[in-house]
Formats: C-alpha cells, structure tokens, sequence
C-alpha cells in the first residue's frame, strides 16, 4: 500500500480524482443554492400576494374592510393555514387567528421569523412561521405570516441529498483512481519482473503482451525486439569465441609442437629455415581464419550496416573477375562472364566482393578442368542475381545446406586447401543484404545463386527502363 501510495501512477490518478471531486462539489453546491430556499421563496411569494389583497381592502373599505376580510380568510377551510394578525399601536390584537403579537426576530426588510404555539385538536403544536409585517395608518399593523415547517424539512432533504451525492462522488474517485492505478502498476510491474529476471541472467524471458496494442504493448513489444536483437548478437559472438576455442587451438598446438621439436632436434640451418618458412604459412592460414571469422560475426551482427551505400555489383562482380582470371589461367579453366549492367544494389561494398570471391575460389579450386561462369542478371521481379555455376564434382544434394556451416568440408575436399568458413560468410552477406543464397546442380557441377533486393530507388525506375 505504501508503495502504491509512491508511485506516480498514484499519483496522477490522486489528481484525477481531486479534479474530478473538485468540479462535481462545486456542482453540488450550485444546485444547493438554486435549490434550497425553493419552497420558502414561494412561501414569500404567498405571503405577498395576500398582503397586497389585504392592502386593497384597506385601500377600499378601510379598517372594517380589512378586519371582515381577515376574518373571512382566517376562518376560510384551507390546507396549510395562513396565520394573520391585525393589532392596535400597542399590538393588542384586533383581528386575526393568532393570540397575540409573537416575539419575531427580523431577518430582511419587512420580514420577520417567530415561533408558533398553538393547540390543534387538543395538542400543542409549535413550529416556526415566516410573516410580513405592514404598517397602517395611525400605527396599525398587519402581520400575515405562514408555516416553514414545508420550507424546513425540504431544506434539509437537499441538504442531505446532495451530502450523500458529494459522499459517493469521493468513493466513486477514490475506487476508480485506485482501480486506474492498479491496472497501471500492474502492466509496468509485469516489464520489472521481465527485467529483473533478464538482469539475474534468462536473456530468453520476453515481457508479455496482452494485445490490446496500446502503449504498454508496444513498449513490450520494442523491449522485446531489443531482447531479441541482444541475444542475437549474443549467440554470435558465443559461437565465434566457440570456434575460435576449439578450430583455432588444433592448428596453433600443432604449430606450437612443429617449433618445439624443431628446437629439440640437432640445430642446423636449412631445417630451421624450413620448419620458419612452414610456420609462418600456417601463421597466414590461422589469420585467415581469424579473419574469416570476424568478417562472418561482423556480418551476422549487421555491424558494418553503415558501410552500406547503393553498390553496382556489375562492377563489383567483374573486379574480382579480373582477380581471378590468372588462377583460372594457371589451372587452365575457362572463366566466362555474363554480366548485365547495370545491376545497382544497397549493400556493402567489401563484403559484397567477398562474397563473389568466395564463391569463385570455390568454383577455381574445386574444379578440375572445364569452364566456370560467372553469371549477373535480373530475375523477373527486379532482384540482382549473381550465379557462379562450374562443372566440377559438385556437392551432394543432401550436403547442400550443411556446406554452409562454419568449418564444414566435404570429405574429398580436405585436402584442398581452406578453412571451410567462406560459404559461411557468403551465406551472412547475403542474409545482411536481404537476400539469400543457395546450391543447385549444375549437372554436372555446382551452380550457387545469390539473390539480393535491388537497390530501393532504382528499382522503381526499373521497369521504366525496360520498356523504354
Ligand atoms: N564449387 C564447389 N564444388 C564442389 N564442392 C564445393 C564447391 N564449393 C564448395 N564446396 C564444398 O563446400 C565446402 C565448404 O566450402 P567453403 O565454405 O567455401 O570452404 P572451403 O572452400 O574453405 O573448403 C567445401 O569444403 C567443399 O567441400
Ligand atoms: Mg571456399
């Protein structure tokens, strides 16, 4: 309760509720007022039509008049009594169904209040009047007054109507903000608790969402996306920390064993030059690899997402050609290019010529002898795909998913030269692209298609282009 009592939560709805309180009172006691003195304002408006009827006997007939009038209209049957009262200077009474003159006590101008006792069918009867005094010639009075006890009782049910009113517009505000602030805490507790576990080490706990799509869901929602993303970026860096504990250390202890027998064995140059000159390739292959490795993390993480600028991967696919031309020269392959331009793309320039060359040195090496081509062109709904096909042994159709995995070669494949990571990253450029990358047969050989989204802008003005 204490804690709800500190929120800010509470706190508004408090505010609320005295607003809403604040505007309803005030309601209330405007009505009170329009309200209240209703049947003692009509009582006044009674009294003063008699008096004026009075005046005009007196006016008329004089004094006589007015005592026959009074005494006809005191002893007329009426339901609620008016009291009279005609009486001498010294306000010994003269006419009238009252006694004698009252203690009044004076309340406005020419209006007086007093109590009335009287014996009505042998009980005595009190209750207080409100009269009009009038003065006559020669210091008479008249005095017509009439029962408030109507204008009393009608007073104090308003009174304790609108008290009551006023009494359940508080609990009324008071339920509702506790209720609204309940509900409030309630969603913000549930994105705590998340938190709280989160923070105690499950980056898999998600805050859950009710559906209703308001503001707390879509704060749910934007956390969740974040979890999401972080566990992501997560899982990549455990797996490049994995590979490098367990595909990194093979070759270093080897390398390591390689210097240490070396050192044991009969100092002589040439040996030393040799086990050197081993040791430093197998340096550059470990680089490599760490490279490899980096590019596809780096890839998988989108880090590099502000290197991407709109690319023409003709361009691209024909420098790294060009790169390639003397290899496939050297292994006596024939390297065909069939490169539509342009081909304009948003993405990455590096890691897009990476990805061409990966899929090239895999062509070149695995390759014995034949053609390798090299294939840019548009599909049918605009995307750029880039096609390298070669008519080596080609990789099995139930290998075709695995060869993307990090480190994974073929069998007949080990002892080529490589590290078995660059399909891995071809697979991460192309994924960070939006686009994808997969293996068909070539029959025989091995056709491997990227597809990436062309480049947002251009790709409007593409069929344009077409028809023109
Ligand atoms: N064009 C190809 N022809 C035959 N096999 C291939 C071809 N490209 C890839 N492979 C197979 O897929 C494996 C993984 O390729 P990759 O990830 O590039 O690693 P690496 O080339 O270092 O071995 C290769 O070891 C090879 O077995
Ligand atoms: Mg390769």
């Amino acid at each position: 309760m204490y804690r709800l009592l500190r929120t800010n939560a509470f706190r508004l709805a408090a505010l609320y509720m005295a607003l809403f309180a604040a505007s309803v009172l005030t309601l209330l006691v405007f009505i009170y007022f329009s309200t209240a003195d209703f049947v003692e304002r009509q009582t006044e408006e009674t009294v003063g039509a008699e008096i004026t009827g009075l005046q005009e006997q007196y006016r008329e007939h004089g004094l006589l008049g007015l005592i026959e009038a009074i005494n006809s209209r005191a002893s007329a049957e009426r339901g609620e009594p008016t009291l009279y009262l005609l009486a001498d200077p010294r306000l010994k009474r003269i006419a009238g169904n009252l006694a004698n003159w009252p203690q009044t006590t004076a309340i406005k101008s020419g209006w007086v209040r007093f109590t009335v006792e009287l014996t009505r069918a042998g009980q005595p009867v009190t209750y207080d009047a409100l009269a009009s005094v009038f003065v006559l010639n020669g210091d008479y009075r008249l005095l017509v007054g009439r029962d408030l006890r109507d204008a009393v009782t009608f007073r104090a049910r308003v009174e304790q109507t609108l008290f009551f009113a006023a009494l359940l517009t508080l609990a009324l505000g008071l339920i509702g903000g506790l209720f609204m602030t309940r509900n409030v805490l309630r969603r913000i507790e549930a994105v705590n608790r998340t938190s709280a576990s989160i923070i105690q080490g499950d980056l898999s706990e998600r805050v859950p969402l009710t559906g209703s799509g308001d503001e707390f869901d879509q704060l749910a929602a934007n956390l969740n996306a974040m979890l999401d993303r972080i566990e992501r970026l997560m899982a990549g860096m455990r797996q490049v920390t994995d590979n490098i504990a367990h595909d990194l250390r093979t070759p270093l202890s080897r390398l390591r064993a390689r210097l240490e027998v070396t050192l044991l064995e009969r100092p002589d140059a040439t040996r030393y030059a040799d086990a050197l000159s081993e040791t430093i390739a197998e340096a550059d292959q470990l680089l490599g690899t760490f490279n490899a490795l980096l590019s596809i993390a780096e890839a998988e993480a989108g880090a590099r997402r502000e290197h991407m600028a709109e690319v023409e991967l003709d361009e691209i696919a024909r420098s790294v050609a060009d790169l390639y031309e003397p290899v496939a020269e050297e292994k006596g392959l024939k390297l065909t290019l069939d490169i539509a331009s342009p081909a304009p793309v948003r993405g990455d320039r590096h890691l897009l010529s990476q990805a061409i060359a990966n899929l090239l040195d895999n062509a070149l090496k695995y390759t014995p002898e034949g053609e390798v081509r090299l294939t840019v062109r548009h599909d049918d709904v605009g995307r750029v795909v880039v096609e390298v096909a070669d008519n080596g042994p080609g990789v099995p159709a139930d290998h075709r998913e695995h060869v993307f995995d990090r480190f994974f070669r073929l069998e007949n494949s080990r002892s080529t030269p490589g590290n078995g990571l660059g399909l891995s990253l071809v697979r991460a450029v192309a994924k960070l692209h939006g686009g994808e990358i997969r293996l068909e047969d070539n029959g025989p050989g091995l056709k491997a298609v990227m597809i990436l989204p062309a480049a947002p802008q251009r790709a409007a003005s593409l069929p344009n282009r077409t028809a023109a």
